[in-house]
């Protein structure tokens, strides 16, 4: 049997937090390991456009993103890892399927009515303001993403779930208009179990609460953020719930079944807040030291990043073109 096409992008907008790293980086990394699998895996820079309009942080943040991967174990010889922009057919295929789509499916979209919610409740009387039609348009060039490789799972959080099925639609009413199988219908695959982890504060960890953790932090640094995160005022040897801890979230998804297991009973025996906090660096750190030192060796070395995205470009292009050349040949412009 063919292996399964797994396929997923990150956005290049910024440093990856412990909460990224738990939500989208680890279970990625993970499934690029599996055998019966080919994963694709890209750095979705034409739709961090959208918003990012600084050319010398997007082409950093592209970097790091696949720093990031590479130093948490993904291997680019054996999945492919590629840059969106380096893909011309992504963009080609953008354009047919945005023909496809119903503009009324557009309005649906996650991504868009998040902004039109904002706008209202900010009172503001153009629903549209800050709109533009990279925002509007944004499942269309996921789609194309998805489906220009013939993708038949696509790990994603459960807000990009929407977008993933707009782009199985897409594919559906393509196929059906030309009576042949040209696309793949692909599914989403949403980890329900990952839950969302806390940052320092206590909500979310989101760099836009400014409450995370860097993974590729300076000790100093992450020894500062961790002892200001915010516990109950119980004194040593006072029982405490790890349950409605933050430091306790953060240091099961760092530990091991049984050391988490020991971390319960130390709770229920009343450790200090000081010592819990303590050994969720000591775990960070062993988790974090080595990649962190392989991401600064990748960081410091663009040309090897470069060399990297360009053989992703020979073999995402390869498929890409593929797909590309079977839709060409059924729309007649082939
Ligand atoms: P941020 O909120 O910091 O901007 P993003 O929205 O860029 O983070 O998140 C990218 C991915 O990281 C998401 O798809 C999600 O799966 C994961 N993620 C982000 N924050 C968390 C969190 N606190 N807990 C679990 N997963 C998270
Ligand atoms: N929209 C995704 C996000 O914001 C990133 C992305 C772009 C993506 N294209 C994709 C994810 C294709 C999966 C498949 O996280």
């Amino acid at each position: 049997m063919a292996r399964q096409i797994v396929l997923t992008g990150v956005k290049p907008t910024g440093m990856p937090h412990m909460g990224n790293w738990v939500g989208a980086l680890r279970p990625t990394v993970e499934l690029s390991q599996a055998d019966d699998q080919l994963g694709y895996f890209f750095i979705a820079d034409y739709h961090a456009l959208t918003g990012l309009r600084e050319g010398k942080q997007l082409k950093q943040f592209s970097y790091s993103v696949a720093a990031t991967w590479i130093a948490l174990g993904l291997d680019p010889a054996k999945s492919v890892l590629y840059r969106q922009s380096d893909i011309p057919e992504v963009f080609e295929l953008s354009w047919v399927l945005a023909c496809f789509s119903p503009k009324g499916l557009m309005n649906r979209a996650h991504a868009y009515k998040a902004q039109v919610q904002k706008n209202q409740e900010a009172g503001e009387t153009d629903l549209d303001a800050g709109v533009n039609m990279g925002v509007y348009t944004y499942p269309i060039l996921m789609a194309a993403d998805i489906l220009l490789m013939g993708t038949n799972l696509v790990p994603v959080g459960s807000d990009q779930q929407q977008h993933v099925e707009i782009a199985r639609d897409l594919a559906q009413y393509f196929n059906r208009q030309y009576q042949r199988e040209i696309f793949t219908l692909p599914e989403a695959l949403v980890e329900e179990s990952t839950a969302v982890l806390p940052g320092i504060d206590g909500r979310k960890m989101s760099k836009s609460y400014n409450n995370h953790i860097p993974i590729f932090e300076a000790p100093e640094r992450v020894r500062k953020l961790i002892m200001r995160i915010q516990t109950d005022s119980s004194l040593p040897g006072e029982p405490k719930d790890p349950e409605s801890s933050t430091v306790f979230q953060l240091y099961r998804v760092l530990a091991s079944p049984s050391e988490t297991e020991a971390m319960k009973r130390a709770y229920a025996e009343g450790i200090a807040w000081k010592d819990a906090k303590d050994a969720l660096y000591d775990r960070f750190q062993e988790t974090f030291a080595e990649p962190t030192a392989r991401y600064k060796e990748l960081m410091a070395n663009p040309q090897e990043l470069e060399r990297i995205f360009s053989e992703g470009r020979d073999r995402a292009g390869q498929a890409a073109r593929k797909i590309m050349s079977k839709v060409r040949r059924a729309i007649g412009t082939a």
